[in-house]
């Protein structure tokens, strides 16, 4: 078990810069989440604290050790990958014993530790099958397996659920957060599914363009995000963004008054679950439902407003509103989010940020 702290890393890709100035600490026993769309950089971060990739300046240090230029097999980490990457002609023993061997651990640890991690996982049953006849949750499973024989002090997972079907995510979510509980280690978890960093995360990283656009827990993320990327990223669906004027501290849409809003306002946000649905007339807004979605429990109504403005709206599942209904929003100034011409939050639920 170790911390992770990176101080000003930097990382060039030839001219292209793929990481800008990340500094960062994540705690020792903590699973901490990188996020971002596809190409932000989370894998280049990750394959940089397990040595995979040279970073160009700055500083990595695991429990307290520089490793920033260390080979991988010296930094004590181990990293499991979206592709399992398994040995086909070997059993789930001994892929999970194979890095052990050629290290030359003493056969009786290798057992303890293969048993041990069999126990943990729950492979126990198919511990002499060869990978092409487990499932995809299994296969992971032993990729898991793997990284967890080595003791490592950090565990570094890429995505590694992208390849399973929902149910089996879902499933493997919750069995990750287990074995985190069970093995107190550090974990750092990168994904581009946001529902994926707030279920799982203690901390979530959002990553944008290389650069940290901020860390927090994931509530924090969700009631306070630092700027309109965070919070059109953290949340589904995602936060509604309406173009306001301000005057005299006064925001309004569209000649709609919603309240006060700091100088500088040009945009509020308010989430799909914070709307309160009126009858048409009543409320800060009104709309035209143009679609409903229904999931069941929710349903998600799709609302035009004046300027080409759409909306998305969350409504009880059996809702009987649908196209073509006037209806009034009623946007609780408590839930409204104001955002600067830069993208800069201003202030969060009427609290300045
Ligand atoms: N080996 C490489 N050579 C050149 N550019 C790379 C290499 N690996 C990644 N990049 C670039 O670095 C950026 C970040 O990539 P990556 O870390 O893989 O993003 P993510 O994992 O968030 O999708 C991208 O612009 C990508 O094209
Ligand atoms: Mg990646």
């Amino acid at each position: 078990m170790a911390e992770v702290r990176l101080s000003g890393v930097n990382k060039f890709y030839g001219a292209s810069q793929a990481l800008h100035d990340v500094s960062l600490l994540v705690e020792d026993g903590e699973f901490c989440v990188f996020v971002g769309p596809s190409g932000c950089g989370k894998s280049t971060l990750l394959r940089s604290i397990a040595g995979l990739e040279d970073i160009t300046s700055g500083t990595i240090a695991i429990g307290g050790r520089d490793v920033s230029r260390l080979a991988p097999s010296d930094r004590d980490v181990a990293m499991v990958f979206q592709s399992y990457a398994l040995y086909p002609h070997m059993t789930v023993r001994e892929n999970m014993d194979f890095g052990m061997k050629v290290n030359n651990f003493p056969p009786e640890d290798r057992k303890r530790r293969i048993a041990e991690a069999a126990r943990v996982l729950q492979l126990e049953p198919y511990l002499d099958r060869k990978p092409a006849h487990l499932s995809g949750g299994q296969r992971q499973r032993v990729a898991i397996g793997r990284a967890i024989v080595k003791n490592p002090k950090v565990f570094l997972f890429d995505e590694p659920l992208s390849n399973l079907d929902a149910k089996l995510r879902v499933q493997m979510r919750v069995e990750l957060e287990a074995l985190h509980r069970a093995l107190s280690a550090t974990m750092i978890y990168v994904t581009h599914d946001q529902v994926e960093a707030m279920t799982m995360a203690d901390k979530i990283v959002v990553l944008n363009g290389g650069r940290i656009e901020q860390v927090g827990a994931p509530m924090d993320l969700y009631h306070r995000p630092a700027s309109e990327f965070v919070a059109g990223f953290i949340g589904a669906p995602a936060m509604n963004f309406l173009p306001v004027s301000t005057s005299a501290g006064q925001a309004s849409f569209a000649g709609a008054p919603l309240g006060p809003a700091p100088e500088g306002t040009v945009k509020l946000g308010i989430r799909p679950e914070h709307i309160g649905l009126r009858p048409a007339g009543e409320g800060n807004l009104t709309a035209t439902v143009a679609l409903r979605e229904t999931l069941g429990g929710d349903a998600y109504l799709y609302v035009r407003l004046p300027g080409e403005t759409t909306m998305v709206v969350r409504a009880e599942g059996d809702t009987t509103l649908d196209h073509g209904a006037e209806i009034g929003l009623d946007l609780s100034p408590g839930r409204l989010h104001a955002f600067a011409a830069d993208g800069r939050t201003l202030a969060s639920g009427g609290a300045a940020a």
